[in-house]
């Protein structure tokens, strides 16, 4: 079976005790799959130290470097407790006016700093900058409304976005459940899934893992 991601995006949830007791419940599970959780900020420093066997990921980071830029997190911070942020995300884009200019800065700042970047696209024709590593495409209409997007759909999509913008790995994302989550990890052409509400429960989150794990 071939590895696949299995991306946690807790978006603006949870403080720190909550997030100790997703910990506590979360037990790393066996299997070749690359799990990576996406946590805000304020969480980042106390997951780092409660357990360095955790891939952690940003949700975004600054277009700018280090300086004069008020509320800003830039790579290089980032670049101190994880290894991957996420860039592009369609709520990014749709609550804070990101543009394709200021997400390619992002980009560029992220890589600069030895960062890798997982870039979202709700549409296959968006613009993804060349030096991004994992492409997820979210359907608007699938996020959070527990409305998931045909896996053949998504998988002849992301096959031809992936073949487009030449980034071998793609993901899927929108209202994945422990119970769809096999019918996207087998298509082809998607190598993992982006997962919001279901990663906030840890006992839900390791029984999605599962169930890609026996697909
Ligand atoms: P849901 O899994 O809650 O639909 O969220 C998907 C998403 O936006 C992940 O980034």
């Amino acid at each position: 079976m071939k590895s696949r991601f299995l991306v946690a995006n807790w978006k603006s949830n949870k403080t720190i005790a909550e997030a100790d007791s997703w910990l506590e419940s979360f037990k790393s599970p066996a299997g070749d799959h690359t799990i990576i959780l996406c946590a805000p900020f304020t969480l980042l420093h106390f997951l780092h130290e409660r357990n360095r066997a955790l891939v952690l990921s940003a949700q975004d980071v600054s277009p700018f470097g280090q300086g004069s830029y008020t509320g800003e997190i830039n790579a290089q911070q980032l670049k101190e407790l994880v290894d991957w942020v996420i860039i592009g995300h369609s709520e990014r884009r749709a609550n804070f006016g990101e543009t394709d200019d200021i997400l390619k800065q992002k980009v560029l700042q992220a890589k600069s700093a030895g960062l890798r970047v997982i870039f979202c696209v709700s549409d296959e024709r968006e613009t993804v900058p060349e030096d991004a590593d994992i492409v997820a495409y979210e359907p608007v209409s699938a996020i959070g409304s527990g409305q998931s997007e045909d896996p053949r759909a998504s998988n002849e999509i992301i096959a031809r976005l992936k073949e487009r913008i030449k980034i071998p790995i793609g993901l899927y994302g929108g209202s994945v459940t422990p119970d769809n989550v096999a019918s996207f990890i087998r298509q082809p052409a998607i190598d993992g899934v982006l997962v919001g509400g279901v990663s906030l429960d840890a006992a839900k989150f390791l029984q999605l893992i599962e169930n890609a794990s026996i697909s």
